[in-house]
């Protein structure tokens, strides 16, 4: 509980620090450890609600990289693969989390072209 309060105040700070200096300011910061199963997790969220909006059905493999951004909450950017049974592809997405209310919302999902 105190962890989750000072995390609050953290978070409320540096994103009235980025609100204040412009949305153009804001910095993405590399994930160091890509297989933290809360990346992953934050991944099947994305490709769970991409197959409901597309009525595509792509599985996760893996997530090859990413990034993230303090804005009232984390928004990860995530470059990951997924495969509809016969194809794999690459994809970008990005997910906005606000983990205190354990609000995810998929902002964007497109395939990347090699
Ligand atoms: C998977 O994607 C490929 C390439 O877009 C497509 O040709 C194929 O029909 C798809 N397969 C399924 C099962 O949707």
């Amino acid at each position: 509980m105190k962890l989750e309060c000072i995390f609050l105040v953290f978070v409320f700070f540096t994103s009235a620090v980025a609100r204040k200096d412009g949305v153009n300011s804001a910095v993405w910061n590399p994930i160091e450890d890509i297989n933290d199963p809360h990346v992953t997790e934050v991944a099947k969220f994305a490709v769970t609600a991409y197959d409901k909006q597309s009525g595509e059905k792509l599985e996760l493999e893996k997530v090859i990289k990413g990034d993230t951004m303090v804005v009232t909450g984390i928004d990860y950017r995530l470059t990951l693969t997924a495969t509809n049974g016969s194809s794999s592809n690459s994809y970008e997405t990005i997910v906005w989390e606000k983990p205190w209310i354990h609000f995810k919302s998929l902002l964007s999902f497109t395939p990347v072209h090699a």
